[in-house]
C-alpha cells in the first residue's frame, strides 16, 4: 500500500470527514493530515486534535492557496460540502457556490500544486427516481431531483474534465445512504437509522417519524465502508479519469425491517407518526458495487447489523 505523506481532509469536521480522520490517521500515523472546514454543519468537538486544522472556507481563494503552497498536499479528499437536500432547495444559489465553486476551486489548486489524486464525494442522489436496480454507474441516465443531485453531478465531470485537459488524477466515489457513529439524528439529511436512534436516546431532539407504507427500500452503507473506499482509492496503482464508482452496500433493507431491527438492539419500542409520501422520494436504492470491487478491490466491511450496533454504542455513550 501507499505510504501518503501529506493529505488535505475538506469537510473534515463534518460526519464523513472526521470518521475519515480518524481511520486514516490510524492506519497511516506518519501521514500528515491538513483539515479546512468552516463549521458550518461540522461539529468542533468532531475535530481530530492531532491535525492541522484551518477554520474557513473551500470558497476563499486566498486561504486555499496558503493551505497548498504550505503544505503541499499528495492526496485530496474533498468531503466539504451543504449537503442537507432541504437547504438547497431554499437556497440554491448559496449552495451551488460552496457544493460547486468550492469543487472547481479545489479542483484548480490541486491541478496547479500537482496533486497525485484528488478524491470527490459524490452522492446516489445523481441517479433519478425510475432506476433500474439494481443502480448501474453506466446506466440510468442522469435525472437530477433538487438542486443538490445537480451541484454533486457536475462535481463528477468537472473531475473528469480536470483529468483530461490537465492530467490530474480525480475519482468520484458515489456514496449511498451513509449511515454510522458521528451521525446526529436531529437534522433533516439524517438516515431513519440516526434519526430514530435520536428519538429513543434524546427524545427531547426528536420526534420520530415515517413516511408512506415503510416499504421503500435504501442501500444503508455504514460509513467505515465509505472511509474503506476513499483509503483503496488512495492506494490504487491505476491511474483515474473522474471514474465513478458506486460505494454503497449492495444490499438494501425496507424501513419497516430497519424499525425491527432497531427495536431488537436497543430493546425499545419505535413510536412512529405516520406522514404521507414525500413528493420526488425515491422508492428504492440498491447498489451495483460490482465495478468498485472490481477495480478498487472494494467490499463492505461493516455489515447493516455490526454497523447498526455499533452505532447505537455511540448514541449510548453521547452526553448530549
Ligand atoms: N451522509 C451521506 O449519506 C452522504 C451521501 C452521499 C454523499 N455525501 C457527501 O459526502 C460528503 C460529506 O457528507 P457528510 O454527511 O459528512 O456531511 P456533513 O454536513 O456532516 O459534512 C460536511 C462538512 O463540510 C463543511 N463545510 C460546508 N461548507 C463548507 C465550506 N464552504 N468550506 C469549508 N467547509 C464547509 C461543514 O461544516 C461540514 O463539516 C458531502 O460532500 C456529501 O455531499 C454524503
Amino acid at each position: 500500500m501507499v505510504s501518503p505523506k501529506t493529505i488535505l481532509v475538506t469537510g473534515c469536521a463534518g460526519f464523513i470527514g472526521s470518521n475519515f480522520v480518524k481511520q486514516f490517521s490510524q492506519r497511516f500515523p506518519k501521514a500528515k493530515i491538513i483539515g479546512i472546514d468552516d463549521l458550518s454543519t461540522g461539529r468542533k468537538d468532531a475535530l481530530d486534535p492531532a491535525i492541522t486544522f484551518y477554520k474557513g472556507s473551500i470558497l476563499d481563494e486566498k486561504l486555499i492557496e496558503k493551505i497548498f503552497t504550505k503544505h503541499k498536499p499528495e492526496y485530496v479528499f474533498h468531503f466539504a460540502a451543504l449537503p442537507r437536500v432541504f437547504d438547497t432547495i431554499e437556497h440554491p444559489r448559496h449552495t451551488s457556490e460552496v457544493n460547486i465553486i468550492g469543487t472547481v476551486a479545489l479542483l484548480e489548486a490541486s491541478k496547479n500544486h500537482r496533486v497525485k489524486r484528488f478524491v470527490y464525494s459524490s452522492s446516489s442522489l445523481v441517479y433519478g427516481n425510475d432506476t433500474k436496480l439494481p443502480m448501474k454507474e453506466s446506466e440510468n441516465a442522469f435525472d437530477p431531483k433538487y438542486p443538490y443531485s445537480v451541484q454533486k453531478y457536475v462535481g463528477e465531470p468537472f473531475c473528469k474534465i480536470f483529468s483530461e485537459l490537465f492530467g490530474l488524477d480525480t475519482v468520484c466515489l458515489r456514496y449511498f445512504t451513509v449511515f454510522g457513529p458521528g451521525q446526529y439524528g436531529d437534522s433533516p439529511y439524517s438516515t431513519v437509522i440516526c434519526a430514530w436512534l435520536e428519538s429513543l436516546y434524546f427524545p427531547k431532539n426528536k420526534k420520530a417519524f415515517i413516511t408512506g407504507d415503510g416499504n421503500q427500500s435504501r442501500d444503508f452503507c455504514h460509513v467505515n465502508n465509505v472511509v474503506w473506499a476513499n483509503i483503496l482509492a488512495t492506494a490504487s496503482k491505476r491511474r483515474f479519469v473522474g471514474e465513478v464508482f458506486n460505494v454503497g452496500s449492495g444490499s438494501p433493507i425496507r424501513l419497516n425491517e430497519v424499525k425491527k431491527f432497531v427495536e431488537k438492539y436497543t430493546g425499545k419500542q419505535l413510536v412512529l407518526a405516520r406522514l404521507p409520501k414525500r413528493i420526488g422520494d425515491v422508492r428504492h436504492t440498491c447498489a451495483d458495487i460490482a465495478k468498485a470491487k472490481r477495480l478498487l478491490g472494494y467490499k463492505p466491511i461493516t455489515d447493516f447489523g455490526a454497523g447498526l450496533k455499533q452505532t447505537i454504542e455511540w448514541f449510548k455513550a453521547r452526553r448530549a
